[in-house]
């Protein structure tokens, strides 16, 4: 069946998570992020997709702005961190990540071909705009679909169905690039074809389903989708 949709997820794949720690690492009067900011980066992220999992688990949902502020919390107290001017700037940078440098012309390449394409995240409606705002890249997304409009956190496959509604599709004429291989594992068990963009080089997700996939970056994405 040919590609005719590419979906994206959005925080570690197109938009670079990272990036809100190691920038306000490199401002003046930040030597103490500076030594330690890759940890806070990691467990900010860990941190915030564990509490998508366990708030899931114990019916408590709270839109992933909450979360994403609630894991820097424990980020920075375990590196014992207490400054709250600091805590505004993180916030302020995740708000408006860089994307990754292999987005803009792999995004322009699949709508000069007219496939469709968008974002299925658990981000917020609000938090993506405005990323995807700053990143500049929204002129190549048809759409921004949040969880938030199903109420559950991925990897639920009620997240996934969106996608079909919205474009009218099958599973199989999909191609779901994420960079969590927790998101590509489960994704390729509900039948989409996908793309794991291993840029940290993990080892594979003792899950089920395997991304038909692994690539190092987003630049194969095009020839993948048949462009
Ligand atoms: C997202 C997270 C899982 O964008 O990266 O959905």
């Amino acid at each position: 069946m040919p590609i005719t949709t590419c979906i994206f997820d959005a925080y570690g794949t197109l938009l670079d998570v990272a990036a809100a720690a190691r920038i306000a690492a490199a401002e003046p009067g930040q030597e103490k992020l500076a030594e330690c900011w890759p940890r806070i980066a990691q467990n900010w992220r860990l941190r915030q997709l564990h509490y998508t999992w366990l708030r899931t688990i114990m019916d408590d949902h709270a839109d992933f702005w909450i979360i994403t502020e609630d894991a820097l919390d424990w980020a920075l107290e375990a590196e014992g961190i207490d400054d709250t001017a600091l805590r505004a700037r993180l916030l302020a940078l995740y708000r408006e990540l860089e994307a990754y440098p292999d987005v803009a012309p792999m995004l322009r390449a699949l709508k000069a071909a007219g496939l469709n394409t968008a974002i299925l995240s658990n981000g917020t409606p609000d938090m993506l705009t405005a990323a995807v705002t700053s990143a500049g890249i929204g002129g190549d997304l048809d759409d921004i679909l949040s969880v938030e409009m199903c109420g559950i956190y991925k990897p639920a496959s009620a997240v996934y169905d969106m996608v079909g509604r919205r474009f009218a599709c099958a599973p199989g004429e999909v191609l779901f690039v994420s960079s969590n291989g927790w998101d590509a594992a489960a994704a390729a068990a509900y039948g989409f074809t996908v793309a794991w963009v291993n840029r940290a080089g993990e080892p594979v997700e003792r899950l089920p389903g395997k991304p038909a996939h692994v690539l190092p970056d987003l630049s194969r994405i095009p020839a993948l989708a048949g462009v």
